[in-house]
């Protein structure tokens, strides 16, 4: 009798337990590193005011990490994925991160994942840059493998059209407005000529002429060395604040990418960069709240994976 009445909520216990551990927390590392989260967003504030791009490249590798298997640091790991072609030349800040991993190892040692960094790193980045600030659930733990190959297939490259950027976020859980929410990074960082040549001589109906002439000496037609890795701003008007204008910029075509631009070109997602446009809390509040789906990304949780000691190789 007693055991038999004891049994369901014994069995509530178990489960509420086992959703516990796949969760994550933004009180996880109260207790045991307190100080974790201060000592990262000193970091990242220092590395941006050193150099104010790398926010954008932080923000970025976060996203390169998530898209791929999850965010579990696998973009961290040496090789592998830094390999794949939307990676290979083009992603940067990993040394921040190991310099912010070496600073929280000597307060916790093996404590703090260096998935949560990175996770921390890329709200700090766009708080830094004037951009919103949210709260960030931890608990993510390392990956002990990175895949080159997922990276060239789940990371959208620069040349997708809108039907194939909202097949792709689709795939990973993305509404179409999350999509346009997500591509507002756009308003912070740089692209290299290759990524945009096509758009400045090719795409003569969809980008102003002015915005195209003004980049062209900079990103010469032939293709390969030198002007291959020239490079320009991802939002023209403000390219180091976070702010709505990367919007504004695709209303007048001066979008640098054309996966940017097809997000107002007479498309589906035309009202939806209208109102990102008109209004900043619009898009903050959208951009917030779709950096936290995207940080809930197939986490590691519990016992899997590992804490990392350097977040550029297994224990
Ligand atoms: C919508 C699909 C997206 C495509 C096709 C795309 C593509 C690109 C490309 C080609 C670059 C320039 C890389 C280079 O030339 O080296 C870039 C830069 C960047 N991307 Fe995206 N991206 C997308 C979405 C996102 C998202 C969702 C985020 C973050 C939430 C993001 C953040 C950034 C940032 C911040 C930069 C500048 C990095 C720097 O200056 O170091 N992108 N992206
Ligand atoms: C985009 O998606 C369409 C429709 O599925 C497809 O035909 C096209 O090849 C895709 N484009 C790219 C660049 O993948
Ligand atoms: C650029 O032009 C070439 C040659 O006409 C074409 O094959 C290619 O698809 C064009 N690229 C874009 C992005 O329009």
């Amino acid at each position: 009798m007693a055991s038999s009445s004891l049994l369901p909520s014994v069995m509530l216990l178990l489960c509420l337990a086992a959703s516990a551990s796949a969760q994550l927390s933004p009180t996880f590392y109260a207790t045991s590193c307190p100080k974790a989260l201060d000592t990262i967003k000193a970091a990242v504030t220092a590395a941006v005011k050193k150099e104010n791009r790398m926010g954008a490249s932080l923000l970025r590798l976060h996203f390169h990490d998530c898209f791929v298997q999850g965010c579990d640091a696998s973009v961290l790991l040496s090789g592998n994925e830094q390999n794949a072609l939307p990676n290979v030349g083009s992603l940067r800040g990993f040394e921040v991160i190991d310099s912010i991993k070496a600073q929280v190892e000597a307060l916790c040692k093996q404590t703090v994942s260096c998935a949560d960094i990175l996770t921390l790193a890329a709200r700090d980045s766009v708080v830094a840059l004037g951009g919103p600030s949210w709260t960030v659930p931890l608990g993510r733990r390392d990956s002990l493998t990175a895949n080159e190959a997922l990276a060239n297939s789940d990371l959208p490259p620069p040349f997708f059209d809108l039907v194939n950027l909202t097949k792709s976020f689709g795939d990973k859980g993305f509404s179409l407005t999350e999509m346009v929410a997500l591509s507002g990074a756009h308003t912070i960082g740089q692209a290299q000529c290759l990524n945009f040549r096509d758009r400045l001589y090719n795409e003569t109906t969809s980008i102003d002429a002015a915005f195209a002439a003004s980049l062209k000496p900079n990103c010469p037609r032939p293709t390969g060395a030198p002007g291959d890795g020239n490079l320009a701003a991802l939002d023209v008007s403000t390219p180091y604040y976070f702010d709505n204008k990367y919007y504004v910029n695709l209303q007048a075509k001066k979008g640098l990418l054309h996966s940017d631009q097809v997000l107002f070109n007479g498309g589906g997602a035309d009202n939806i960069v209208s109102n990102f446009a008109s209004s900043a809390a619009a898009f903050s509040g959208a951009f917030a709240s779709a950096m936290v789906k995207m940080g809930n990304l197939g986490p590691l949780t519990g016992s899997q994976g590992q804490v990392r000691l350097s977040c550029s190789k297994v224990n």
